[in-house]
């Protein structure tokens, strides 16, 4: 095997996504080592590929890189006896992942995800309407409207159960973080989220079972696989995936867009100054913030990616933050510009498993938008952010902000 010369960078090191200059990590990782081998201290390690070009081939070289072992790092599902892979669209591959994507697809056609825009908006409508009143707020909680109005419209919930959806998520996710952590410790808090979660999704499944409604779990029970209906576990696994999918991207996004204006005040001033700029500050916002920095593949087979030879069995990593800031995709990447076209980022992936929730999450974002301009809201910092502690979802999870309108 090859391996590339080791830089002394390690990409599971928290500290670098919580208070280090990973632009400047991955600008270095993509210029002397695109393809690199990051040890682990156990003798093994995973492969980072950084660059655009390696990126975008990898999510469409499904043949050969599956989901199935898991799409996080220590995260898979590859040493639990009782596995999810197979079971859920991300941790799936071909043909089962079409037949199941075919399904959940249903509950992102416009439907309801009319219905949903509807909800979000009203919850975050009042939010931003008491912080503004109040002339502060903790922008990282005012954005968790956006998935509790989503959760609660796509799983036909009322607002206090989708707050504790959104709650128990959080806890699965922000497993190693000591913010969402209760005493118990990391591993218990995440099986523990996790059951409470089957045990919600089971009620709803019996509940939806006697009266089907036109949410996520109606379509799933009433859904056909090549003729069979979904198993229970199928449709728990998915739920969970869109749950979780729903609840831990977008108020990460909404926040860093936030802390991004306060930053860059100038292109909130362009964006209140000519709102037809919102589509291309959309997509700018999903580039900047590049919520989901990576995901994970392992190879069936052994094959080469930019020079280097991966071994049939081994972890790739697909760094979509590295991706979304490579000067030769992108031009000036480094400069935030809410006008800016040509924007082929990679913050929802792509090919088969390019993100399902891109919609949605286009819709919470744009809905955030609109509402800000609509209010002429401008943010300055009240005292100091805190961000999630990993490396695989990036985002504040406090960003107090003193809030004033616009004159
Ligand atoms: C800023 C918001 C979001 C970002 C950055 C994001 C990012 C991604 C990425 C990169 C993938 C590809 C994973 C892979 O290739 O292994 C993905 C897949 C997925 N996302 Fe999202 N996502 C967002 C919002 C959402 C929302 C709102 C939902 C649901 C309501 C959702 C549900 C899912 C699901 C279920 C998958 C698996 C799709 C499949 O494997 O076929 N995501 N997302």
């Amino acid at each position: 095997m090859t391996l590339t010369p080791a830089l002394g960078i390690d990409l599971t090191d928290l500290d670098l996504f919580t208070g280090g200059d990973i632009h400047a990590v991955f600008a270095r990782l993509r210029r002397d080592s695109p393809v690199y081998w990051n040890e682990s201290g156990d003798g093994g390690g995973f492969w980072a590929l950084t660059r655009y070009d390696d990126v975008a081939a990898a999510y469409n070289d499904a043949a050969r890189l599956s989901s199935r072992y898991g799409t996080v790092l220590g995260g898979s599902y590859r040493r639990q006896a009782d596995s999810a892979g197979g079971q859920m669209l991300i941790a799936s591959d071909s043909p089962r992942h079409r037949l199941m994507r075919r399904q959940v697809h249903r509950a992102f056609l416009p439907g309801l995800l009319e219905r949903a825009g509807e909800v979000v908006r009203r919850y975050l409508a009042a939010a931003l309407d008491q912080a503004h009143e109040a002339g502060r707020a903790d922008f990282a909680e005012v954005a968790l409207e956006l998935p509790r109005g989503l959760l609660a419209a796509m799983f036909g919930l009322g607002r206090d159960e989708a707050t504790h959806l959104l709650t128990l998520t959080r806890r699965m996710i922000g497993h190693r973080d000591p913010y969402y952590v209760p005493e118990d410790g990391s591993g218990l808090a995440l099986v523990a989220a996790q059951v409470e979660i089957f045990d919600m999704m089971s009620a709803l499944m019996a509940e939806r079972r006697r009266r089907p409604g036109a949410d996520l779990v109606s379509i799933l029970v009433g859904a056909r696989l090549n003729g069979r209906p979904m198993t229970d576990r199928e449709i728990l696994y998915n739920c969970l995936n869109v749950a979780v999918g729903g609840d831990e991207t977008t108020p990460f996004t909404a926040a860093a867009a936030v802390e991004t204006f306060m930053a860059h005040p100038a292109e909130f001033d362009r964006l209140l100054a000519d709102p037809g700029l919102v589509d291309t500050a959309l997509h700018e916002i999903f580039r900047w913030t590049s919520t989901n920095a990576y995901v994970q593949r392992t190879a069936l087979t052994d094959l080469r990616i930019g020079g280097q030879q991966i071994a049939a069995g081994q972890a790739v990593t697909l760094w979509n933050v590295s991706a979304n800031f490579d000067e030769d995709a992108f031009a000036r990447p480094e400069v935030f510009d809410v006008g800016r076209t040509l924007n082929r980022h990679l913050a929802f992936g792509s090919g088969p498993h390019r993100c399902i929730g891109l919609n949605a999450a286009w819709l919470e974002i744009r809905i955030m938008l609109e509402e800000l301009i609509a209010r002429r809201l401008r943010f300055t910092p009240a005292g100091p952010s805190r961000r999630l502690r990993s490396n695989f979802m990036l985002g504040p999870t406090s960003l107090p902000v003193r809030v004033q309108a616009h004159g």
